[in-house]
């Protein structure tokens, strides 16, 4: 019987202007602000998913990091997945060979069960977008799979959306943003690149693993609560987004380091307050995160211009942006207050580094 593989990896993105808060009238994953994210080009930051469609297949099953997840059930997981795989299927073509000769029909492949298994180079669920590079995997591999070609722009992007928010991102490199889109329907509500990669190739990542567990508040709970409770979000989402987006997006094209990183700062600084302002309060950030925060602040002070920009998503790692030029000196006087214990530093490349800072 026929089977049908594809295997793909996707990126991570880290926002630099943060999507925190759905719509829920519309039920259709869509944001109560537009967000902007750099995308993490590197292969110990991605996620890699293989799909396997056959007709001898009886159910549709999913590996995440080698268990398998329940796709049947209400979870969170099977629910997503459920989503992307209809409205992939939906947009299923006939496959066909070398010669152009359809080899399987998009009726015969759609109605094929499929079996998915992902796995993620870096700690899953510890706010460091696994999700985003997951979902954006899924749906890359499923385009691969089902023949795919988008009928807009972005349409891929509308339904990694559906996945995980921030995981539509993932789907182009460098400089991206998450417009958040007034259609009724959402299919304005997808990612657009500002700027790809080459835009500015000498913008760097470190990333500060401080804690690679598990966050306590997964990230949909965590902004549920915060659409409710917290009024700063609000006045967030109206008053403070849209501005500073267009700040943001002219400080990457002008590729202006310094205006870059103070917004990048601030707007992390601004999430982490709609945690707190939330009811309960969310706290993601943990005493080693704003040790480092402070850090950050001392070396820019000590070398006179902002040169090092943290930024934390839903958990208490750090994303430090800096320049090329400036990551062996920043590298340094991290790792000098945060020795690595022994097999700490995991990687050291060209690229964006990954250490580790403290367990
Ligand atoms: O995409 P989600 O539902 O995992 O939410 C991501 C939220 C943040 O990472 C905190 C911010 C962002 O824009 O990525």
């Amino acid at each position: 019987m026929p089977m049908f593989i594809e295997t793909c990896t996707a990126p991570t993105n880290i926002a630099v202007i943060k999507y925190w808060g759905k719509d829920e009238a519309r039920g259709l994953n869509t944001p109560i602000n537009s967000s902007a994210s750099v995308t993490l080009d590197q292969d110990d930051l991605c996620a890699m998913t293989s799909i396997a469609a056959s007709s001898d297949f009886v159910a549709d099953r999913l590996w995440l990091n080698g268990k398998e997840e329940d796709t049947a059930g209400n979870g969170t997981h099977a629910k997503r997945l459920r989503k992307c795989l209809a409205e992939m299927r939906g947009l299923a073509r006939d496959r066909v060979d070398a010669s152009g000769a359809v080899v399987c029909t998009a009726t015969e492949l759609a109605s094929y069960k499929v079996h998915v298994v992902s796995r993620n180079t870096f700690p899953t669920a510890a706010g460091l977008a696994s999700s985003a590079a997951g979902y954006a995997c899924l749906v890359h591999t499923l385009a691969k799979l089902y023949n795919v070609e988008e009928a807009y722009e972005g349409q891929l992007s509308t339904i990694a959306r559906q996945g995980s928010g921030s995981a539509c991102r993932s789907l182009y490199g460098g400089f991206v943003k998450w417009v958040k889109g007034r259609k009724p329907d959402a299919t304005d509500s997808m990612a657009v690149c500002v700027a790809d990669q080459a835009h500015w190739p000498e913008l760097r990542a470190v990333i500060l693993v401080i804690n690679a567990g598990k966050k306590e508040t997964p990230s949909t709970e965590g902004m549920q609560t915060s659409v409710e409770t917290s009024p700063l979000l609000a006045f967030r989402a109206e008053s403070v987004v849209e501005p500073r987006l267009a700040a943001m997006e002219a400080a990457y094209r002008a590729r202006d380091f310094e205006a870059f990183g103070k917004l990048t700062m601030q707007d992390s600084n601004q999430f982490h307050a709609t945690c707190l302002d939330t009811y309960p309060p969310i706290f993601y950030l943990n005493d080693v995160s704003r040790q480092a925060i402070r850090l950050c602040h001392a070396f820019n002070e000590h070398k006179g211009r902002i040169l090092a920009a943290y930024t934390f998503d839903a958990g208490p790692n750090a994303v430090i942006y800096c320049e090329a030029k400036d990551r062996d000196e920043l590298l340094a006087f991290m790792l000098h207050f945060f020795p690595p214990p022994r097999s700490g530093v995991e990687s050291y490349t060209n690229k964006p580094a990954l250490l580790k800072a403290a367990a």
